[in-house]
């Protein structure tokens, strides 16, 4: 096919200039009239809502469709290829699940419905908060947040307002480790507090004695990830909540990586006090482009009446949305949250049951190491704990000083129709890659990204890449201007 046919299908101005006076992309009717209006397809808005002509091109019902399954074809998805992206765990979000969530019944629901109409849908809403309550090890959660770090959000402000009624509002302090997500932080000095950066050690993971030298009567809280954003478990966790604990401080459990830990162990039982979950990780729903997502908080029980409302409860066997709880932080999101994203989450749950959700945490966990080993060591060491097992990701760094390092490697990997890993996050790994494959990988897939990820490195340590991506429908994007457009301005 010719280059100029093949890009029109994405290229607008090439697109208007396939298009031929009077062509159609459906049937003309009969009526001179309205065929004329279909013909002269701007006169369809009447020219006094108009600014400019529409000056649409005029194309076959094929061409317009091959338009729109080109412009389809531009995206990626895990639905396309393996998708390590480390620490969003971009699994496959189960088909069933869309069907359900597509229902008539979901889509017809309204969160303004008098409760005794939407019984079903607030049982099934009521029996995820028990689930996720059970496999946390918490008392009681809030559905409603709508991302992880608004969970973290109300998390921080849930114990802001707990040590307000006790004794413990002058505290200003959360420690974060160094290794956390940038939203632990935001989230601890949007709730107004001081940020104190707890340092990890040489293998990776944060030593309780460094936790007791920072924990004072200034410690409200921590924000702890585990395992944390290296793929390690932090071995010294209970030690660590426990310190906490006795500088008067509480726990928070950054549930980002919980993917590892199903069925495994549970939050609660390792000591900590609120829980955040990303269903858009573990529980398999979609991600969404920004959203919408769901981060439910959950909490032990002398917490529960801080928790966001609504939360969904039962009286004599109906269920409501509850406003009522005492000591709320309040609400943080419109009705219940992302209700179709929190059914999906339900169907993951009950299609897996407590076995297979324990069995996706393991096959998780191997096939991240599994794809770590396969990896050339001299090509992609890593920086800390090389004789640590991973759990559900590793983190690489790019060996010696090649131009464009880790981000070279990223965008090369596009060219064999597999998404990047995680690049330069956690900050303390230089040139870093983050690579979680989930559990949804075959053992081929694995071993194809790894050797793709070797053979990138060969040629670039030969000098033999070349500018890449080269068979991504859009190139190498520029990064600075993609988030900063430049306006100059002179000003005398
Ligand atoms: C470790 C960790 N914490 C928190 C978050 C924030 O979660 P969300 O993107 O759902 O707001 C992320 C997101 O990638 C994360 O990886």
């Amino acid at each position: 096919m010719p280059r100029k046919f093949r890009q029109a299908y994405w290229d607008e101005p090439l697109l208007k200039e396939l298009g031929r006076p009077g062509r159609l992309g459906m049937l003309a009717p009969s009526d001179p009239k309205v065929l004329r209006r279909f013909n002269d397809p701007s006169s369809l808005v009447p020219a006094s809502m108009r600014r400019t002509s529409l000056a649409l091109p005029e194309l076959s019902e094929l061409q317009v469709l091959r338009h729109f399954n080109r412009l389809s074809q531009m995206n990626f998805s895990v639905e396309l290829g393996m998708y390590p992206l480390g620490s969003c765990t971009m699994k496959y979000n189960p088909k069933v699940s869309e069907m359900i969530a597509g229902s008539d019944g979901m889509k017809h629901a309204h969160p303004l419905q008098p409760p005794e109409t939407v019984q079903g849908l607030l049982s099934i809403l009521y029996e995820l908060e028990r689930s996720l309550s059970e496999i946390a090890g918490m008392s009681r959660f809030s559905l409603s947040t709508a991302a992880g770090a608004q969970g973290e959000f109300a998390g921080v402000l849930m114990i802001r307002k707990y040590l307000g009624q006790h004794g413990g509002a002058d505290r200003d302090e959360i420690l974060v480790p160094d290794s956390a997500h940038g939203t632990n932080p935001a989230s601890a000095a949007m709730a107004g507090f001081k940020v104190v950066k707890v340092p990890s050690d040489a293998t990776g993971q944060v030593r309780a004695s460094s936790v007791k030298e920072l924990a004072s009567e200034k410690t409200a809280g921590m924000m702890f990830t585990v395992p944390n954003t290296l793929g390690l478990f932090e071995s010294e966790v209970v030690e660590v909540c426990d310190a906490v604990h006795r500088a008067g401080g509480l726990m928070y459990y950054d549930g980002a990586n919980m993917n590892a830990l199903l069925g495994k162990v549970r939050p609660g039982d390792m000591g900590f006090d609120i829980v955040h979950l990303n269903l858009h990780k573990t529980f398999a729903t979609p991600h969404g482009g920004g959203g919408p997502g769901a981060g439910p908080v959950g909490v032990t029980r002398k917490l529960a009446k801080y928790l966001p409302v609504p939360v969904v409860s039962s009286k004599k066997g109906k269920y409501f949305l509850d406003y009522g709880l005492k000591d709320s932080i309040g609400p943080l999101k419109g009705f219940v949250g992302n209700s179709a994203i929190l059914l999906r989450a339900y169907v993951y749950i009950r299609l897996l049951g407590s076995a297979g959700l324990s069995n996706v945490s393991s096959l998780a966990v191997l096939a991240a190491n599994y794809l770590w080993k396969s990896l050339d060591p001299e090509a992609f060491p890593v920086s800390h704990a090389k004789d640590l097992r991973r759990k559900h990701e590793a983190v690489v760094s790019v060996s010696g000083d090649l131009p464009g390092g880790a981000m070279t490697v990223a965008k090369a990997i596009l060219d064999y129709g597999m998404h990047a890993p995680t690049v330069y996050f956690p900050l303390i790994v230089s040139e870093a890659l983050m690579i979680e494959p989930t559990e949804s990988e075959p053992l081929e897939m694995l071993d194809e990204y790894a050797e793709a990820m070797n053979t990138i490195y060969a040629s670039m340590k030969a000098g033999a890449l070349g500018p890449v991506p080269k068979n991504t429908s859009v190139g190498k994007v520029d990064e600075v201007k993609a988030s900063h457009p430049m306006t100059l301005r002179v000003h005398w």
